[in-house]
């Protein structure tokens, strides 16, 4: 049980048990005044993966790519990601993108070389709860996520990208683990790509024409009560395409998260609701479009959080899990009807092929097989 919780010092007689303190009567959430103002919209620099060769020569030619799964996530082996070229780091950024998350194993970089590596993709985010400017100090929690929910109203545990609420909401992350135990503190990630693809068409008209309300609020709440920090920036509420379009691929994703989203625009409450109870079982079901990693010590994921989300297995954590996260600004999520979902363009993709190998052969196949 958290013991910083405002919640502990207010016991029910009846129960035994901590009152639920709403954020209004506690003193640490109503006093707050954060020192910095919201943001205003930025126009990043193009993204550093529209720059890279398609085929990824470079990065190939030094780096064996292992796909973990059909849809999402590969390791990268035999390579040290401080010894990686502008071009290099540019091919890594595509692969990213397609792929969704890369790992690596046995990195030397330092936490200078990963925010120098970083500022290569654009300008580094700060968390709303980050003191330093160049990256934020990811730790593993020993508290019981379940519980923690019944007094604090962020579901910390849940499917996320990172800082979905932000009106540039981070493109890439990358996160290193300089201390780790020997089990338990994984990370999952589900690709964005294969949430939309496997919506019903009739499902995914509907969601593509909804925008999902993504908020900081909750965690606001949770970083001042629970965590005893006080949060840069006032709360915001964005509201985002629930479909994005991916600036590069230029593949829909899905852009619904259970850790941010609290509902969609427009809808009436009880609609909403039950939409975000189905996303909820989408996210939780899609065990063919997600992977889970084992850290290590030295171990890097660096995903691309328009096209994927992530969540940390909760544990119990034995010894202590420290890692350092660095994050750039994205674009603000937009929805260009003329993109097409990952699973349709494979499929235009073959079937132009198949056209083109029928054209080139001379014979036309008789589809059906008849006798002459
Ligand atoms: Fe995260």
């Amino acid at each position: 049980m958290a013991a910083n919780l405002e919640s502990l010092k207010h016991i029910s007689p009846d129960s035994g048990f901590p009152i639920t303190i709403h954020p209004h009567f506690s003193p640490r959430i109503r006093d707050h005044v954060p020192p910095e103002p919201i943001r205003e919209e930025i126009i990043p620099e193009k993204d550093r993966a529209s720059f890279a060769d398609p085929e990824k020569r470079a990065l190939f030619a030094v780096a064996k790519p292992v796909d973990l799964t059909e849809s999402i996530g590969t390791v990268l082996e035999n390579v040290q990601l401080s010894q990686l070229t502008p071009q290099q780091l540019d091919e890594l950024a595509l692969l990213v993108n397609e792929r969704g998350v890369v790992f690596f194993r046995g990195q030397d970089l330092t936490t200078d070389g990963q925010v120098k590596l970083f500022e290569h993709y654009g300008i580094l985010d700060r968390h709303p709860a980050q003191k330093d400017a160049r990256h934020v100090v990811i730790r593993g929690s020993r508290e019981d996520h379940r519980e923690i929910n019944k007094y604090t109203p962020w579901p910390s545990g849940e499917w996320h990208a990172d800082t979905s609420f932000e009106i540039n909401p981070p493109s890439y992350s990358l996160l290193r683990m300089e201390e780790h135990p020997p089990v338990g503190g994984d990370t999952a990630w589900v690709s964005g790509y294969g949430l939309y693809d496997t919506l019903s068409d009739a499902m995914k008209k509907f969601v593509e024409g909804l925008h999902a309300v993504h908020t900081s609020r909750l965690q606001y709440d949770t970083i001042l009560d629970l965590w005893g920090a006080g949060p840069n920036r006032p709360p915001i509420d964005s509201h985002h395409p629930a479909v994005r379009t991916h600036p590069v691929t230029k593949l829909k994703a899905l852009n619904v998260n259970t850790g941010f989203v609290t509902g969609f625009a427009e809808l009436k409450k009880h609609e909403s609701d039950k939409l975000l109870d189905f996303f909820n079982l989408h996210l939780h079901s899609a065990d063919d479009h997600s992977v889970r990693w084992k850290w290590e010590v030295g171990s890097v994921a660096m995903w691309d959080n328009r096209c994927v989300l992530h969540r940390v297995i909760p544990g119990s954590y034995e010894a202590p899990r420290r890692g350092i996260r660095t994050t750039v600004f994205g674009e603000k999520p937009f929805y260009d009807p003329s993109s097409e979902g990952r699973a349709e363009r494979e499929r235009r993709l073959k079937k132009a092929a198949t056209n083109e190998q029928s054209d080139n052969s001379g014979v036309k196949e008789n589809p059906i097989n008849t006798p002459a």
